[in-house]
């Protein structure tokens, strides 16, 4: 590790700033707390506030350079092992904006891992960009979807000869990591860059028994959910340029997508928070996630003990679209007890206030973070999810497999964006069969979308997504979350 990896110059200059009482003669109106409202300072204090200075701060973002915040994006950049890192306050939503704006300059077409985050449908939307989608793997068993395979995306970019990116997801929500090497010698020996949406693994660069990460692995764009398990505070998170990026994505325009999808007064204490995390990461992150992944085992042991109650775990590697298995998630699959996810997750929060990341019919994901100290909160969880399996018992015909696959996605009739930005109208959900979406659709959780943005509806897709309402989850992107009515593109007749 370069010793430089201790330092961190964003917030030392930060926290500089805020020590020698400056005359504050600009935003925010706070001026460093003063002007705070009391609630505010009693609850996130005097110092958080006195740190939350705008972006082009001298000393800090402008002056001589490289300034601290180009230190603190250059310390990322070489801990992460990328050509060149951008800092994001907008968390990986942003990065995914931004990533498909970067590839818009390349051209219109993309291949993209259907089970992609809303942010990357958003970003279809604001590029205009027209998406061939390419099936992850469903395990029938688990009813969760995981990773795309090479084979699936040579088969899609060989259907799509005009695109110029394929974009894919890993780890999943699950823990499920793809073989980001075989689906870059896929991409790269057509000409195209490989985007890895790797919202779930910024900590795998840190650690060498963990599955290897996206751009050692050989991926060219990288979109890192800092704040989710590494650490840093909510909101902020990384784009990552691959080493090898070459002239398959050009750095300029990733830093105008970049500019262009931020806030003008991006919050200071998110940029802080990532310099923190990194050090962090660079330094203790192996003895950290040793901790951590260690005392998970312990947990996912003990659960797997449990009378009904099973874990996903590096057993799950080999599967269909599962190349490793990333164990900093604790994913515990209730197919046999006598409750749905969807029941047990208020079960849990009633016995113990266990609040989870993610539930739905039979797994419950409960997510750690790389620098918890203290791992009670895995104990608790044993001793809730004991307790919720003792109250609800064993599910009678062994282990529940009700898994229903979704129905094929629809024809994409227009892109995302025109759709997006066509004539519209609200139908009842009966009368929208057969009409072109205007909206997403993505039963959630986990927010994988059923219905895109200029793809036609299908009976067969309305009465899924019914289903999983009346199954206790939810529908993103949907103007009436109950699905009572549909907002549809108002097609006008040819000729
Ligand atoms: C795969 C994936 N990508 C991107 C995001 C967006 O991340 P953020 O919440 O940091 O904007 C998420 C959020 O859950 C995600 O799961």
């Amino acid at each position: 590790m370069d010793e430089r990896q201790r330092s961190t110059p964003y917030l030392d200059a930060l926290a500089a700033y805020a020590r020698r009482d400056p005359a504050r003669l600009h935003v925010p109106g706070h001026k460093g707390g003063q002007g705070a409202d009391e609630g505010l300072i009693a609850a996130i204090g005097e110092r958080a506030l006195s740190m939350d200075v705008p972006a082009l701060t001298h000393g800090i973002d402008v002056g001589v350079e490289p300034t601290p915040f180009e230190q603190a994006q250059e310390l990322a950049a070489q801990a992460w092992g990328a050509r060149r890192t951008w800092f994001l306050i907008n968390g990986a939503s942003q990065g995914n904006i931004a990533a498909g704006l970067a590839l818009a300059h390349r051209g219109s077409e993309v291949v993209v891992q259907r089970n992609a985050h809303s942010s990357t449908i958003d970003s279809l939307v604001l590029s205009g960009m027209r998406p061939t989608f390419a099936a992850p793997e469903l395990d029938e068993q688990l009813g969760i979807a995981h990773c795309l395979t090479p084979e699936t995306l040579a088969d899609r970019l060989d259907q799509t000869p005009a695109a110029v990116g394929a974009w894919v997801i890993s780890p999943t929500y699950f823990g499920a990591v793809a073989d980001i090497r075989g689906l870059a010698a896929v991409a790269h020996e057509r000409g195209v860059p490989l985007i890895v949406d790797e919202a779930w693994g910024a900590h795998m660069a840190f650690s060498d028994a963990l599955p290897e990460h996206a751009l050692s692995a050989g991926a060219d764009l990288v979109i890192s959910s800092t704040h989710k398990i590494v650490g840093s505070l909510t909101q902020s998170a990384m784009l990552h340029l691959g080493r090898d990026a070459g002239e398959l994505i050009g750095q300029d325009t990733v830093d105008r997508a970049v500019t262009l999808t931020e806030s003008t007064s991006p919050n200071s204490l998110l940029f802080a928070s990532l310099d923190a995390a990194r050090r962090q990461a660079a330094v203790h992150g192996g003895e950290l996630l040793a901790r951590t992944t260690a005392a998970l085992a312990r947990a996912r042991q003990q659960i797997a003990e449990i009378d009904g109650l099973d874990v996903l775990d590096e057993r799950m590697a080999g599967r269909p679209g599962v190349f490793a298995y990333d164990p900093l998630r604790l994913a515990v699959d209730v197919r046999g007890v006598a409750a749905s996810g969807y029941e047990l997750a208020p079960l849990l929060r009633e016995i113990g206030d266990i609040n989870l990341e993610l539930y739905g019919e039979n797994v419950l994901v409960a997510v750690f973070g790389m620098g918890e100290r203290d791992l009670g909160e895995a104990a608790r969880l044993v001793e809730a999810l004991a307790e919720a399996a003792r109250r609800v018992g064993r599910e009678p015909e062994g282990e529940r497999v009700r898994f229903a696959a979704p129905p094929p996605w629809g024809e994409l009739a227009m892109t995302p964006r025109e759709a997006y930005l066509g004539r519209q109208e609200v139908v009842p959900a009966d009368a929208a069969v057969g009409r072109i979406a205007a909206e997403s659709l993505a039963t959630y959780p986990p927010g994988i979308p059923n219905v895109l943005p200029g793809e036609r509806l299908s009976a067969e897709t309305l009465a899924y997504i019914r289903s999983t309402l009346e199954q206790g989850g939810s529908v993103r992107g949907a103007s009436d979350r109950r699905l009572r009515t549909v907002r549809v593109v108002v097609e006008t007749p040819a000729g």
